[in-house]
């Protein structure tokens, strides 16, 4: 059975005293958690942020990262530099540096090679615009997002992958996804994978929904078949709520 991920991406958000008290007051919140809690702060909160949750369940990952290892590439942060102060995962693809900051498919695709050879674990974002979903083109934006991001990736790697579907008009503007289209889009996904990789990868790959996740809708989201969690921006935040999408399944 694979397991739960919940993620949560602070995006341009939370100073380092912020995340210091954030990281405090959720710790004992979600001890108890039988789901992965991963937490995407900004830069300057990663090395607060993994102090602060050290010996916790709370895993730290940053938002972006170059596809470059090293070099002069003014203002960027490479792999190594994210693993050597003990960050585990990394967001790639998200849609809003995809939308605002030119990312394409090929950059992703070398950002998700760079982060499994520095030992990250990727959470690469796919999702469709409304004028795709509205063209019915949804699986086929998706899959080939998908494709073209774990391009000359190894079986093993794609075991490892976290995929997050997130359909763009659904991302901060309190619209999700029916539990039943997220669930559609997120199989389609998975069925794409096992016609590339094999039904054992496509079985064992994580794939989160993402896109105006809340407390409110959570548990119904993750309760169906093929949702194994999710990647939640907004109410990433806010630390009760949070906690509350992490016990999803506890909660009366
Ligand atoms: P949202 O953002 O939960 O605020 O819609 C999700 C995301 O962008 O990852």
């Amino acid at each position: 059975m694979r397991k739960k991920v919940i993620a949560g991406n602070w995006k341009m958000n939370m100073l380092p005293n912020e995340a210091i008290g954030f990281i405090t007051e959720l710790t004992p919140l979600v001890k108890s958690a039988t789901h992965d809690v991963v937490l995407c702060v900004p830069y300057t909160d990663l090395f607060y942020a993994l102090l602060t949750a050290q010996n916790t369940n709370i895993r730290i990952g940053a938002q972006n990262m170059s596809q470059y290892e090293k070099g002069a590439y003014t203002g960027e942060i490479a792999a190594p530099m994210l693993k050597s102060i003990g960050v585990s995962h990394v967001i790639i693809g998200h849609s809003e540096r995809r939308q605002y900051f030119n990312e394409t498919d090929e950059a992703v695709n070398e950002k998700v090679k760079s982060a499994f050879n520095h030992g990250l674990e990727p959470i690469v974002c796919v999702g469709e615009t409304l004028e795709q979903r509205e063209a019915g083109k949804v699986d086929e934006v998706i899959t080939s997002q998908m494709q073209k991001a774990l391009d000359g990736l190894t079986t093993e790697q794609v075991q490892k992958t976290i995929l997050a579907y997130e359909p763009i008009w659904a991302i901060g503007t309190g619209k999700t996804a029916s539990k039943e289209d997220a669930n559609e889009a997120i199989k389609a996904i998975r069925n794409k994978i096992a016609e590339i990789y094999g039904q054992m990868t496509a079985d064992s790959v994580i794939i989160l929904y993402g896109g105006s996740v809340k407390s409110t809708n959570a548990k119904e989201l993750f309760e169906m078949s093929d949702i194994d969690g999710g990647l939640v921006g907004g109410a990433s935040l806010k630390v009760e709520e949070f906690s509350k999408i992490v016990n999803y399944d506890t909660q009366k």
